[in-house]
Order: C-alpha cells, then structure tokens, then sequence
C-alpha cells in the first residue's frame, strides 16, 4: 500500500548530534548508521591515526575508516521510519554553522561523556537547542570507564541546563565492573558483553534477560547497587512526560558505550517511540504570518547549507535543502522568494553510502540542490516562490581580518573566492567602503586556518589573512535613509558593506560601538541580521 505525502512525511525522524569534542559524537554516529544499516564495518581498515578536526567530523569518519559517508546529511530506515541525522561540526568555532544545522533538525540527541557530565561546548549547543524548542534526548556514553555517580550527573543536567532528566535505563555499575542496564519501564535487564571480533563487525541489539535471570549472572555486588539506584532514581525522578519533552524541558535518558555497540540500538528506539516528525514551520505567505504543516500540499523548504567543491573533481556547489512541506519529486521547478527559478533535475539524496538520485522527497528529508551560486544560506524555496520561512541570521563576527593575495595580480580571483565562501557561510564578507579592502569575518580563528587551507587548495590563491585596524562589525539599520545616509558618508572610512550590500559600522572597538551608538539614537548598531530574502 502505498503511503499519502502526509504519511511519508510523518515517518520523517530528522535529528542532530550534539557534543562537546571528544565525548564520542564521531563514534555515536558511525554507531547509529550501523544500526540503521546504512554503513558497513566488514572489510574497512581501521586506520584511526590522524585525528585533525575539520570542517566535517564525518570527513574524520570517512579517512579513518576508509568508507565514504557524505557529507552532511546521512538517511536511513528502521521499525518502519526514516531517519535523517544530520552532521554538526564539532568545534566551537564552527558555532554558527551548527546553529544553522540545527534550525534543519527537529530534535537532538545530547551525548555526554560519563566521568565528564555537562561540558562547556554542551552548554553552548544546548542553548541553541533551547532557542528553538528542539527537544533533546540524552545519551550518557563512555559507561565502560569509571563513570561519575548516574544520580549526580542528572543532576548536573538538572542544574546546568534546567531540563529534567527522565532516564528510561538505569546502569549497572561502570567502567570494569559495567554489567549493562536496566530498563525501568520493561523491568528487564539489557546486558553488556564484550563482543567478538566477527559480532562487533555486524553488531545487533545486546540481549535482553529478565530481572530474575540477571540477578543469578551480574556479581552480587553490582547487582544491589543496581536495584538501589533503580529504586532511588523511580522515587527522585519524574516518569518521562511526552509532552514536557516535545516542548524541550524533559530529556529521556539513555547509557550506553558507542565504542563497544552498546545502548546504542535502546537509543534508537527511544527516538523512534518519542522524537518528533517535521515540525510546524513558521513563515510568511505574500508578506502575511502562517505556519507550514508538513502535509501541506506545496512543496517548500529553505536551505541551511551550501556546500562548495564537494567533489574535487566536479567544482559543484551544494545547497541543503529542508524540506518542509509537500511532495517533492525530481525535476520539480522552485522559486526563491526573488523570484529566481530553481529546475531541480538531479537533487542528492544521501541514503546508504553513496549520494544517489532522488525520485521523491518529503518534508524532514534533506536533498542537495546542485546549483551555481544562485541559492544562498537562509534562501525559501516553494512551488510558487510565495513563502518565505523565518530567517536564519547571521552572526556578528570576533574576529576580522584583512585579505589580502600574495600575488597582487590575483586579487579579483581572491574577491570571487571569498565571496564563495561567504555564500556558503564558511566565513562573512565586508568591503571597506574606502579602498575596497576586503575583510573577512569570523565566528573563531580555526574559521581562518581552514579558509586560507581551502584557497590554497581549491582556489590555487596563497593569502595573507592581516590584523585589520577594526575587530568589531555591526549591522546599522534605520528607517530613516537620509540619517543613515549621514552616517555613512561621515564614517567613510570606519564602515563598509556585507555579502548582501548591507551597510556595517567597522569599528576599532566595542566601546567605539557604544559610543556612536550614544551619538545616533535613531540608528540601530545590531550584532546579528535576519537576511532579508
Ligand atoms: P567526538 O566526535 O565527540 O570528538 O568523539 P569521538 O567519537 O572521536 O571519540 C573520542 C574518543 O573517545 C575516541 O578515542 C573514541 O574511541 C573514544 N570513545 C568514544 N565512545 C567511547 C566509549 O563508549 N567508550 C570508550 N571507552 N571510549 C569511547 P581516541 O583515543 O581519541 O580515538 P581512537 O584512537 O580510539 O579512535
């Protein structure tokens, strides 16, 4: 029987990892698409060596384990849902790149270190995750070294976060002595064993026992901490509330160890009982406020990616596209809400290990639209180029740099380079607007290591990224032209334009910032800017 595009669209589970580095997100993921069967481990060499953080932790995924796992989206089925996890850069720096992952997703899996808890870099994501409701699901990983006490690391998500903990499982002991984990609603046991060289290759789901059973096998020891723990967590804690979650203040709890196969097929299924379908989009219709349901019959969708030169063979630019409404299928004609005409021909889907062709797609999917340049970041896509989705903003920049090519001859192929990265989000553009010194912008300066790396490689340009005599960007807005206009012409040489033609105050710093903002009450010094689409 075949399903209605509301149906299909409702069997969407589109989600996203979120992590401090090093708690495990690599191998959490490389775990979930083996569960879900979309990579395979037989044959791969293990050449985990080189460890170097870029842009993409799946790229790490791809040189350490051989395999090819595109980027950025990766979909796969199971108990009769799709699933699209979709890839969050690790490093702090890459924040705003996250950021605009995670307005794609509709719910997170948070992973935690167990000896390690709340860690800075979680706190960050997680409040992005607050901004936008995404309920999150936590998974506490690492259980097969000495873990902190269960009991005090809720607490800690308690504290830190403000999100009550409902865990769903409750550990046997940890680290040496970890047995597996107890699942409070079935009261039964899930066991952890050391698996085989061949089990490890396919892993299944570990074995379930019944409390009975488990009381003659786990050491007596484990096993009343266990039961004491399990009573003492049912007493303290609330039973996990679907709507309190759906609504981002409950997290149901999941332990696990990703590297030793274990919980994480429980953490599957905890997503698929609880995380949510395509959630409402909010939008404007011809200028007026709606909300796009997903079984809403135009196809629509905005893009939160743009990927450059993915492929070294092929200069190809990618835009991700959340879809967020209607039947997609191949060769579709979209609009962006200026009108230009997309014809999608050949979107990427990312199933299994290859991108392949999509036919069809549904609201939640993710489909990579080839293009040249004409989508951007935070761009609406719909059937009649009517409907235009909350922007995704832009970021002030910390740090600026002046651009500058070795070779002086090459510095209208460094503009068209740069302008590139700009439209795919890498890092933002300024033009000074005396001198027509370009200036870049970023959230971090891994942003600028991997940029002039990126020149070089794909753009063949050696660049000089220089300290700029301004470390401070903001938007000016104002409804009043003429004093805008005022302002401009009498700050020359202290502001410029973004990517857009915005006007940006540049200025030396933040006090400079308060001070011309005291000056001009009527204009509006901003440090981020919804990009008009
Ligand atoms: P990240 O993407 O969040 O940065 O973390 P990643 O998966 O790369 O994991 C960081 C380190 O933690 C890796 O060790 C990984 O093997 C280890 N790890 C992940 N999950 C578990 C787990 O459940 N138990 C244990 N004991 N270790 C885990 P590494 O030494 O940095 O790399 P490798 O040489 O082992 O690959």
């Amino acid at each position: 029987m075949s399903l209605t595009p509301a149906d299909e669209a409702a069997r969407r589970r589109t989600f996203a990892i979120i992590s401090h580095p090093d708690a495990g997100k690599t191998t959490l993921t490389e775990n979930l698409l083996l569960a879900g069967g979309a990579i395979r481990l037989a044959g791969q060499v293990a050449a985990r060596g080189e460890r170097r953080r870029t842009q993409s932790d799946w790229m790490k995924i791809e040189r350490d384990r051989g395999i090819s796992v595109s980027a950025s989206v990766m979909t796969f089925e199971r108990d009769g849902l799709v699933f699209n996890l979709l890839d969050t850069p690790g490093h702090e720096d890459f924040s705003e790149d996250t950021y605009r992952t995670l307005t794609a997703a509709d719910s997170a899996v948070m992973v935690l270190d167990a000896a390690k808890g709340i860690e800075p870099q979680t706190l960050k994501l997680f409040e992005v995750c607050r901004m936008r409701d995404i309920p999150i699901t936590t998974f506490i990983n690492k259980m097969d070294r000495e873990a902190l006490d269960p009991l005090e690391l809720l607490d800690e998500i308690q504290d830190k976060l403000q999100l009550d903990t409902s865990p769903l499982y409750w550990p046997a002991a940890s680290g040496q002595r970890f047995a597996g984990m107890m699942d409070l609603r079935k009261n039964d046991f899930v066991q952890f064993r050391k698996r085989t060289a061949d089990e490890a290759l396919e892993p299944g789901p570990s074995p379930r026992i019944g409390m009975q059973e488990a009381r003659g096998t786990i050491d007596s020891e484990v096993m009343d901490e266990l039961e004491e723990g399990a009573e003492l967590a049912r007493e303290a804690l609330p039973d996990f509330d679907p709507e309190a979650y759906a609504e981002g203040h409950m997290t149901p709890v999941v332990f696990g160890s990703a590297l030793r196969h274990f919980g994480v097929s429980e953490l599957l299924s905890t997503l698929a009982e609880f995380a949510p379908g395509p959630r409402p989009q909010t939008a404007q219709k011809s200028g007026d406020p709606v909300t796009v349901e997903r079984s809403d019959k135009p196809v629509s969708g905005f893009v939160f990616k743009i990927q450059a030169n993915m492929d070294p063979n092929h200069r190809d630019r990618v835009a991700f596209l959340r879809l967020c409404s209607g039947e997609f299928k191949r060769g579709m004609r979209l609009k962006t809400t200026s009108n230009k005409q997309i014809n999608v021909h050949a979107p990427l889907m990312f199933l299994a290990q290859d991108r392949e062709i999509a036919e069809t797609a549904y609201a939640g999917d993710v489909i990579g639209v080839p293009n040249h340049g004409q989508l951007r970041v935070g761009d609406s896509l719909s059937e009649n180029g009517n409907i235009r989705f909350q922007g995704i903003p832009n970021f002030a920049p910390e740090i600026l740099r002046r651009a500058r090519p070795k070779d002086p001859m090459k510095s209208k192929h460094l503009r068209k380079a740069l302008e590139s990265l700009a439209e795919e989000g890498v890092t933002q553009l300024f033009t000074a607007a005396l001198g027509s010194d370009m200036i870049v912008g970023a959230v971090g300066s891994l942003q600028i290591d991997v940029m002039a790396e990126r020149m070089a490689a794909e753009y063949n340009l050696e660049v000089v990224f220089e300290q700029a005599s301004y470390n401070v960007a903001r938007w000016i807005n104002c409804d009043d032209e003429a004093k805008l206009e005022a302002f401009l012409d009498k700050n020359k040489s202290a502001v410029g334009t973004d990517l857009d033609g915005a006007p940006v105050y540049l200025a030396k710093n933040a006090w400079e910032v308060g001070y011309a903002q005291e000056k001009n009450p009527d204009l509006e010094f901003t440090t981020t800017k919804e990009r008009m689409l």
